[in-house]
């Protein structure tokens, strides 16, 4: 599946720091609030390929649990332990290691991700202007404002 999925709420992002993550078909994608801005990134670690964050949401820096590399918000590693007796990475070997971004979109509360940079992201917003319940990517925003994700994890709360 491509194309807007929807991520969850923004009212979970509300704060420098706060993230929330999940899926775009078989990508793992996150969102995280960077003083004011939200940025989204595919959830993979650009050093082994981990997944970085593995809960539906949480607040902290964007660290990788396995080796601490932290990324800042153009997805570079900022901080990296060791970098100067293994890595050997100047910043231009660093802006090589971003993570890939992925386009994020806010309407009505809600928060979309698309793999795509370039995608359109007044899209979502028209969704929902025309009242549209059951969305392209399979979740459900029943009447009383309750969301079922594709991944059938309910994150609860009302729209
Ligand atoms: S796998 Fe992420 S820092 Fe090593």
């Amino acid at each position: 599946m491509t194309g807007w999925a929807l991520l969850g709420q923004a009212r979970d992002l509300a704060d420098h720091g706060q993230w929330i993550t999940g899926w775009i078909g078989s990508i793992p994608v996150l969102v995280r609030n960077f003083s004011g801005a939200l940025r989204g990134f595919r959830n993979v670690c650009s050093h082994r390929f981990a997944l970085m964050l593995t809960t539906p949401s949480g607040k902290g820096p964007l660290r990788c649990p396995y080796h601490a590399w932290i990324y800042d918000a153009d997805g570079v590693p900022k901080a990296i332990p060791f970098n100067d007796s293994d890595f050997h990475l100047d910043d231009a070997g660093r802006r090589a290691l971003a993570l890939p971004p992925v386009s994020v979109a806010v309407a009505g509360g809600l928060v979309f991700v698309h793999p795509d940079t370039g995608a359109d992201p007044v899209i979502p917003g028209i969704w929902l202007e025309q009242g549209m319940r059951t969305l392209p990517d399979g979740s459900v925003i029943s009447a009383d404002g309750a969301i079922q994700y594709r991944s059938t994890q309910t994150r609860g709360g009302a729209c």
